[in-house]
């Protein structure tokens, strides 16, 4: 097959990558996606770096078993511990995670050189955000703050609870006090927490969504690789999952914004 008709291979963890599913389909609407959600592993953001390359290597196996034309590393976790393995052992492959792109637009966006990050526990203790944003601007002040509730808060739907504006005001004050003016969600599932984070800390703030900086990102790199789908058919979506949670369909349409029109049960343990 043609590789510009080839699909944009997705991994996550589970089912946050959707929300990088959804800026892709607004994006780029001709493209093509196979999607793995790595339902009966997840949580990643609390895996070691072994762990979580290991699976990294497995999903990207499976994928390209589908034939893929790139693979996105859709989860922050996976991106942050093991996107520099994956590209040093699947060295023809393009493949992008969710931090660069993040971290260039948080650096674009920075007056002060003050940024915040919040992620999982991985992500934030890997420090690769920083390091991402150190590489552009040397003399920034970076804040990290793990936030491990948000993910099961999103989880279970509690958007606009008062316990989740609790903890969430718990989590953030620090990076309030430190005057910040610029915030990374970096995590899949924060984009859904938009709306309660940019209140507690402040609308002054930017926030910066990797899932749509992300999407900008795989644009220009499939087009300087001629890369893009030329046909304007309606593309099919193709969604596996490791796991089928009663929930995953209801979930799945909350992060998506419409119903997942797909999903089958498949093993990548072996790969
Ligand atoms: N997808 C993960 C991330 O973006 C969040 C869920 C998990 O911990 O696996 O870091």
């Amino acid at each position: 097959m043609n590789d510009r008709k080839k699909a944009i291979g997705i991994f996550d963890s589970g089912i946050g990558g959707l929300t990088v599913v959804k800026e892709i389909s607004r994006l780029l609407p001709q493209e093509r996606i196979v999607y793995f959600g790595d339902t009966a592993r997840v949580p990643y953001g609390s895996k070691s770096k072994e762990t979580v390359t290991k699976f990294s290597f497995q999903n990207t196996r499976f994928l390209l078993e589908q034939k893929v034309k790139m693979v996105i590393v859709a989860c922050n976790t996976a991106s942050a511990l093991s996107l520099q393995a994956l590209r040093e052992e699947f060295k023809d492959l393009p493949i992008l995670g969710v931090i660069e792109p993040g971290a260039k637009a948080a650096v674009s966006r920075t007056k002060k050189k003050r940024i915040g990050v919040i992620g999982t526990l991985g992500t934030i203790a890997s420090g690769v955000y920083e390091k991402n944003i150190r590489e552009l601007i040397p003399e920034v002040l970076v804040i990290g703050q793990a936030c491990p509730l948000f993910v099961p808060l999103v989880e279970e739907g509690w958007i606009n609870k008062q316990a989740t504006r609790l903890i969430t005001e718990e989590y953030l004050t620090p990076l309030r006090q430190a005057g910040i003016d610029t915030l990374v969600l970096g995590c899949t599932h924060y984009p859904l927490l938009k709306g309660v984070i940019q209140n507690v800390i402040g609308e002054e703030v930017s926030l910066v969504d990797s899932a749509f900086e992300t999407a900008l990102a795989i644009k220009e790199m499939l087009t300087n690789r001629s890369l893009l789908r030329e046909s304007t058919d309606e593309p099919e979506h193709t969604f596996f999952v490791s796991d089928l949670p009663l929930k995953f369909l209801e979930m799945g349409e909350r992060f998506l914004g419409r119903v997942l029109p797909n999903c089958l049960k498949v093993t990548v343990e072996g790969l």
